[in-house]
């Protein structure tokens, strides 16, 4: 059935991807993080991987870009896999907030001032110093090996430019993060915990790279190409829950009922997905709606879903 599934989506995706690559005009790149301003407005391309390690992919999918909160979801798996559920969930909670990504709104208002999830930035500013290590750099070493292992790929590395840029301007997770250490959430150095978090949202992906970690959670932690088993199954489905119930901000509900699929997307544009059991996918487009997500990448996503029936509600 899969092979099947390639060749139509062999036949189809090039044109499907021009397709929405012509709404790309009608979104924003984000420019909050003056460096991202960069990106091309225009820029579309995914890639699908499968667990033979077949591939389609289509448009600009060789295009460079950081993961940015896609990062949140593999940091995550990692600070469970240091300390266990117990640890994390006492310092981060497990609900969606409404709110923008970035707010500090919930963290004064509701009792006892932890993060709602891991998927908001005062989660994962709060996950990034439960990860195991004994300094900033090497919280930071351990998660880059991490996302190699889970890529298949050792080159990858940190945008430099972007990790200053977001370090820069950062004030409002600064904000954020002395809050979460006033509240006793944080326990370490501030700066040190913002470094090791600008710099896992700095790591710098391909489409290629966003699908073949995509297909390790699709394969409920087990690389399937390789049978390594990476992540312990529970964790994935930790992961996959949060990906769907907060992944794409304030429209998950909406991309749910669309889409169907757990998904996690990043201000660069980017978004994974998977197609349990079937395929990883990685995708960018820098042009994003009014809810943060890419406009044309969540068009693109639609339309698939719809075609091959990927929903799984
Ligand atoms: O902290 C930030 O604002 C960015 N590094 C990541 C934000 C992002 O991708 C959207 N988050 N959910």
């Amino acid at each position: 059935m899969s092979e099947s599934t390639m060749d139509r989506l062999n036949a189809l995706l090039p044109e499907w991807l021009e397709t929405s690559r012509l709404h790309t005009g009608q979104g924003k790149v984000a420019s909050y993080i003056p460096e991202l301003f960069k990106a091309s407005q225009d820029d579309l391309g995914i890639h699908i991987m499968d667990a033979e390690g077949n591939h389609v992919s289509a448009g600009d999918c060789g295009v460079p870009f950081t993961m940015q909160s896609i990062s949140k979801v593999f940091t995550l798996i990692l600070a469970l896999m240091d300390h266990g559920e117990e640890a994390v969930f006492f310092n981060v909670g497990k609900e969606p907030t409404g709110d923008d990504y970035d707010s500090m709104i919930k963290l004064e208002l509701v009792e006892p001032g932890i993060p709602f999830n891991p998927l908001i930035n005062a989660g994962a500013i709060t996950v990034s110093s439960l990860v195991g290590g004994d300094c900033k750099e090497e919280k930071s070493r351990r998660i880059l090996e991490f996302f190699r292992k889970l890529a298949h790929n050792e080159r990858l590395g940190y945008n430099e430019d972007v990790y200053r840029s977001e370090s820069e301007s950062g004030h409002l997770n600064r904000s954020l993060a002395y809050f979460l250490k006033h509240n006793g959430v944080i326990k370490d150095d501030v700066e040190d915990v913002l470094a090791v978090y600008f710099r896992h949202c700095s790591i710098e992906v391909t489409c290629a790279d966003l699908a073949r970690m995509a297909l390790v959670l699709a394969y409920n932690g087990t690389d399937p190409i390789t049978g390594e088993e990476l992540i312990p199954r529970r964790y994935v489905q930790i992961a996959k829950t949060f990906m769907t119930t907060c992944g794409m901000y304030n429209a998950s509900g909406e991309f749910a009922i669309e889409v169907g699929l757990p998904a996690k997307s990043g201000v660069s544009g980017g978004i994974l997905t998977l197609v349990p059991g079937q395929f990883g996918i990685g995708v960018i487009g820098p042009a994003l709606n009014r809810k943060g997500n890419s406009l044309a990448g969540v068009h693109l996503l639609e339309r698939l879903s719809k075609e091959f029936d990927w929903s799984f509600f």
